[in-house]
C-alpha cells in the first residue's frame, strides 16, 4: 500500500519535473568545441530530410530509422515558396506541415537543425523563393535592398514565431538547437559588389534580434558576424577553421551523394568514402556533422530547380527515394557514429594533437588526464601503409581512418564495411487480377490540347517575352504564335519544303506547330539550359500558323543573380532560305501569348470535367490521358515506371507526383569503375549512362485508396499510356562480406575482444521475414559484390551448409569469420565469408 502510495507520489514528481523542463527548457550555446546543451559539450550527427520532399506519412519512419542510424539531429530548410505561394497567404498543410514534423522529430528524442534561409538553394525552384518576389517594385534578390530585406525579414519574423508559438526551440524546452540564416552567400557575395557586407550584416543581426534563444549560422560564410557561426559545406571539411576562436567547427552539408538531372547519368558516392570524410572531419577538430542528404526524397510538383533537376530527389543517401535504408551505406555510417560516440569524452575535452606517422599518414590524439581517443588516418590514394602507434601496429588501407576510442584498439575503418548490403529493385506488378498485363490499364479516356492560343486571356504584344516575367511561374507552358501569309504580290518562297526557321531561346524545352502539327522540338540540359536551333519546316501558300510552345523545367536556384536569368523564346526567330536570298526576322513583329494550357485552367488534373473522351490515341503530342486504377496489393513502396510516355506531368488523386521524362537519355560514357580512394566528385562515379535518367517516379501510398484511384497525365510529345506499369520496390538480397582482418563488430565493444571475432551479420529488414535460402557463402577468397558474388580459388567446401544451418529460418544470424568455424582452405591467406541469402 505504501509503496504504491510512493509509487505514485515518485511519478507526479517525476512528471512535474519533466513539465518544468519542458517549460524552462534547455540552454544551447557553445564555444570553441562543441554545442553546448545544458553546460555540456556535445558531439552530433545530423541529417538532412526536407519535410516536403516525402509524406506526413512517412515522417515518423524516416525519423524512426534517422534514430536507428545514430543522428541526434534533423536538419531542414524552410521552403519559403511552398509556404507562401501567394504573399500573405500561407499554407502549412499536409506536407507543408511543418510545425507537425519538428513535433516528430522531438517526439523521436531528436533535435532540429531549422535552415530558414529564406534562401535554400536545394534544387528547389527559384532556390526557395517565390516567384511573386520578382516582381515587386524596385527589388534586388539577396543584397543591401530594402524591398527584398522587407521580405524577408518577414518571412523570417514569421517562422521564428510560428516556432515560438509551439515553443520548439530548445530554449522553450523544445527540439530546435541551431538556426541558419541566408544559405551559402558567400560562394556568390563578390558579384554583389560592396553591398554583399552590408546584406550579410543586416540578415545577421535581423536573425540575431529574432530573440530565439539558439544559436545562428551562416554556411560558406567566411565573414559571418558575431555571433553567428560560420560552417562549411562540400564533400569533406576537414581542416575546416571558423573566423572565430570561441565558434566550434561545424559541417552543414556533407553531400551523400549528389542530385540527378533530368539528361544526367546517375551520381553515387561510396560509402568508404562519406564515411572517411566523416571521420576526418572528427579528426581533425569538428564536432557536429550533417549528412545532405540523409533522406533525399521527392520533388513532387513543379518543386524542382536547376533548371532540369529531376523529380527523383534520391541523392544516393543512406535512406533511399521511398524511406529504406540503403544498405551498406545506412549500416556503415550506424557503426561509424557509435565508433565517434566512443571517442565523445575525449573529442570535446581538448583539441586533437596530430602527428605525422609517416608519409601521407597521420595520428590525431585526443587525449585527457581520464581519456584517451586516436584517429589514425591514411591519406594515399592508392597505397596501404602499415604504422606504429604508442607501441602496437595497425595496417592502414589507403584513403581510410581508424577509429581507436581508447587509443589502442581499432572500433571501426572507414574502408572496411562490416554492415550487410541489400538489393532491391522494383518489379512490375499487375493490378488486374485478371489479366497477366502489366499495364496499369487499358481502359483510358483523353482530351487533346489544342494547339496554340484558345483562352480567352491571350495577349497581344510586338516582339518576343521572357517567359518568367510573363508566366510568374503559374505554369511549364507559354505560348508563342504568330500567323504568316504567303500569299500577295512576291511569293517569299524557293522551295517550299527547304525553309528554316530558326529559334533562340533561353530554355528550356521547345515544341514547334506549323500549322497545327508537330514539327519538332529543341531541348537544353543542366548545363546548358539555352539553345539555337534551325528547324527545316514545310509552309504552305497563303496563312501559316506558327505556334511555339515554350516550357520551363523548373527555375534555376543557385548563382549569384540566379533569380534573372530568365527563359524563354528571347529571340531572335528567323525564317531563313527565301526566294530572294532574304531572312525575315519575325522577333519584333506582334505576337499572341498564351501561359498555360486549356487543360490547366480546366483543372483536368483531378479527373473532372465532362470532355473526356474514351480512347487511347497513340503518339498524339499535347493530350491529357485518365484511367482508374486499384493500387497494387502489399505495402511495400509503389512508383510508375513511365516507360512509354514521352514528357509530362502526373497526378494521382490530383496530387502531382511530378515530372515524368523517361526519354531523356543519359549520355553513353562517364559510368567507367569508380574507385572510393581518392578526392570525390559528382562526376567521378556515375551509373546508367546510356539509360533514361529517370523512368521510375515515386507514387506515395498514402496518397492511395484501395480502388478507384484516378491517374491523370499531360503528355507533351506523344506517347502510348498502355505501356506503362506499377512496379514495387522488393528485396531481392541481403549480403555481407568481411574478412578476418576486419575490426569486430561495434557490439564486441564493450565486451571481452579477446574472446570476440570478426563476424558476418544477416537481418532481414522486416520483422515477420526470415532468411528462407542462401543463394552464395564462400569462405577463403570470394570476389564480386551482392549480387554477383564467385568463389575464389581458395574456399572451405563446407560454408554452404554451415550457414544454412546458422541461418535458414531466423530473421537474423551472425557467424564468426574463422577458420574455427570453417577449418582452414589456405593456410598464411587473409580469408573472408562472403554470404548472399534472401528472405521470406
Ligand atoms: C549546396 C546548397 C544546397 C544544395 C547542394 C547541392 O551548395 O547549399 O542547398 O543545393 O549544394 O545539392
Amino acid at each position: 500500500m505504501v509503496g504504491n502510495r510512493m509509487k505514485r507520489l515518485l511519478s507526479v514528481l517525476f512528471l512535474l519535473a519533466a513539465m518544468v523542463t519542458a517549460v524552462i527548457g534547455v540552454n544551447v550555446t557553445y564555444d570553441h568545441r562543441a554545442v553546448v546543451i545544458d553546460g555540456k559539450r556535445r558531439v552530433m550527427v545530423s541529417g538532412s530530410i526536407h519535410y516536403p520532399r516525402s509524406t506526413p506519412d512517412m515522417w515518423p519512419g524516416l525519423i524512426q530509422k534517422s534514430k536507428e542510424g545514430g543522428l541526434d539531429v534533423i536538419e531542414t530548410y524552410v521552403f519559403w515558396n511552398l509556404h507562401e505561394p501567394v504573399r500573405n497567404q500561407y499554407d502549412f498543410e499536409e506536407r507543408k506541415d511543418l510545425v507537425k514534423f519538428i513535433k516528430l522529430v522531438a517526439d523521436a528524442g531528436l533535435y532540429v537543425h531549422l535552415r530558414i534561409g529564406p534562401y535554400v538553394c536545394a534544387e528547389w525552384n527559384y532556390g526557395g523563393f517565390p516567384v511573386w518576389l520578382h516582381f515587386i517594385p524596385g527589388i534586388q534578390l539577396r543584397t543591401d535592398n530594402e524591398p527584398f530585406k522587407a521580405e524577408m525579414k518577414r518571412f523570417t519574423a514569421k517562422i521564428v514565431s510560428m516556432m515560438k508559438d509551439e515553443k520548439l526551440y530548445a530554449s522553450q524546452g523544445g527540439p530546435i538547437i541551431l538556426s541558419q540564416i541566408e544559405n551559402e552567400y558567400g560562394n556568390v557575395a563578390e558579384s554583389y559588389g560592396p553591398a554583399a557586407k552590408s546584406y550579410i550584416k543586416w540578415a545577421a543581426s535581423m536573425a540575431t534580434s529574432m530573440d530565439t534563444g539558439v544559436p545562428w549560422v551562416m554556411c560558406q560564410q567566411k565573414d559571418a558576424p558575431d555571433p553567428i557561426i560560420d560552417t562549411c559545406n562540400g564533400f569533406y571539411c576537414d581542416g575546416y577553421k571558423p573566423n572565430a576562436d570561441n565558434k566550434p567547427t561545424i559541417w552543414t552539408e556533407n553531400w551523400t551523394g549528389w542530385f540527378l538531372t533530368f539528361g544526367g547519368a546517375v551520381p553515387y558516392r561510396p560509402v568508404e568514402d562519406v564515411a572517411y570524410a566523416v571521420a576526418r572531419f572528427y579528426q581533425r577538430g569538428g564536432t557536429f556533422q550533417n549528412y545532405y542528404m540523409y533522406h533525399g526524397g521527392t520533388n513532387f510538383g513543379r518543386t524542382t530547380g536547376g533548371p532540369f533537376i529531376s523529380t527523383s530527389y534520391d541523392y544516393d543517401a543512406p535512406l533511399d527515394e521511398y524511406g529504406a535504408p540503403r544498405q551498406p551505406k545506412f549500416g556503415h555510417l550506424k557503426d561509424l557514429h557509435k565508433a565517434i560516440k566512443l571517442c565523445e569524452e575525449a573529442l570535446v575535452a581538448t583539441d586533437p594533437a596530430t602527428t605525422s606517422l609517416g608519409q601521407n599518414v597521420e595520428a590525431s590524439v585526443y587525449n585527457t588526464s581520464s581519456t584517451c581517443a586516436a584517429f589514425l588516418a591514411n591519406v594515399d590514394t592508392q597505397n596501404d601503409a602499415t604504422v606504429n602507434f604508442n607501441g602496437n601496429s595497425y595496417r592502414l588501407p589507403a584513403w581510410s581512418v581508424s577509429i581507436l576510442p581508447d587509443c589502442k584498439n581499432v572500433a571501426f575503418n572507414t574502408a572496411k564495411i562490416n554492415s550487410m548490403a541489400t538489393v532491391r529493385r522494383f518489379v512490375a506488378t499487375s493490378v488486374d487480377k485478371l489479366s497477366d498485363s502489366k499495364a496499369i490499364s487499358s481502359d483510358w479516356s483523353y482530351v487533346s490540347e489544342p494547339v496554340g492560343i484558345s483562352s480567352n486571356d491571350a495577349f497581344d504584344k510586338k516582339g518576343l517575352v521572357e517567359q518568367i516575367n510573363t508566366t510568374a511561374d503559374q505554369s511549364d507552358y507559354l505560348w508563342y504564335s504568330i500567323s504568316i501569309n504567303f500569299k500577295g504580290d512576291k511569293p517569299l518562297l524557293r522551295d517550299e519544303s527547304q525553309t528554316t526557321l530558326h529559334v533562340k531561346s533561353l530554355g528550356h524545352v521547345l515544341y514547334l506547330f506549323i500549322n497545327g502539327q508537330l514539327e519538332g522540338s529543341a531541348i537544353g540540359s543542366y548545363d546548358h539550359p539555352n539553345f539555337s536551333k534551325d528547324f527545316l519546316v514545310t509552309l504552305k501558300h497563303g496563312k501559316n500558323k506558327l505556334d511555339l510552345l515554350s516550357l520551363t523545367v523548373g527555375l534555376q536556384n543557385y548563382g549569384a543573380f540566379f533569380d534573372k536569368t530568365g527563359t524563354g523564346i528571347t529571340g531572335p526567330v528567323k525564317l531563313d532560305g527565301l526566294k530572294n536570298g532574304s531572312v525575315v526576322d519575325l522577333s519584333s513583329q506582334r505576337w499572341t501569348y498564351q501561359v498555360g494550357l486549356k487543360g490547366e485552367s480546366l483543372g483536368l488534373h483531378t479527373g473532372g470535367s465532362t470532355l473526356w473522351v474514351s480512347g487511347t490515341p497513340k503518339s498524339q503530342p499535347l493530350t491529357w490521358y485518365k484511367t482508374n486504377f486499384d493500387a497494387p496489393s502489399g505495402d511495400n513502396p509503389i512508383a510508375i515506371d513511365f516507360t512509354g510516355m514521352g514528357k509530362g506531368e502526373a497526378w494521382v488523386n490530383g496530387q502531382s507526383i511530378g515530372r515524368y521524362w523517361p526519354t531523356y537519355i543519359a549520355p553513353t560514357t562517364g559510368c567507367s569503375e569508380c574507385s572510393y580512394k581518392g578526392s570525390y566528385s559528382p562526376t567521378k562515379c556515375l551509373k546508367n549512362c546510356g539509360e533514361p535518367s529517370q523512368k521510375l517516379y515515386h507514387v506515395p501510398r498514402s496518397w492511395l485508396k484501395s480502388s478507384g484511384n484516378v491517374l491523370v497525365l499531360f503528355e507533351e510529345k506523344g506517347g502510348d499510356p498502355t505501356q506503362i506499369s506499377f512496379a514495387t520496390q522488393e528485396l531481392e538480397s541481403v549480403c555481407s562480406q568481411v574478412s578476418e582482418s576486419h575490426p569486430l563488430p561495434m557490439e564486441a565493444w564493450s565486451q571481452d575482444k579477446s574472446k570476440s571475432k570478426a563476424s558476418v551479420s544477416l537481418e532481414c529488414p522486416h520483422p515477420n521475414q526470415v532468411i528462407s535460402s542462401i543463394k552464395f557463402a564462400s569462405f577463403g577468397t570470394p570476389q564480386g559484390t551482392c549480387g554477383n558474388y564467385s568463389h575464389g580459388e581458395c574456399k572451405s567446401i563446407d560454408a554452404l551448409s554451415i550457414i544454412q544451418k546458422a541461418c535458414i529460418g531466423s530473421r537474423s544470424c551472425s557467424v564468426d569469420v574463422s577458420t574455427s568455424t570453417f577449418g582452414d582452405p589456405c593456410i598464411g591467406v587473409v580469408k573472408s565469408l562472403a554470404v548472399e541469402a534472401s528472405c521470406a
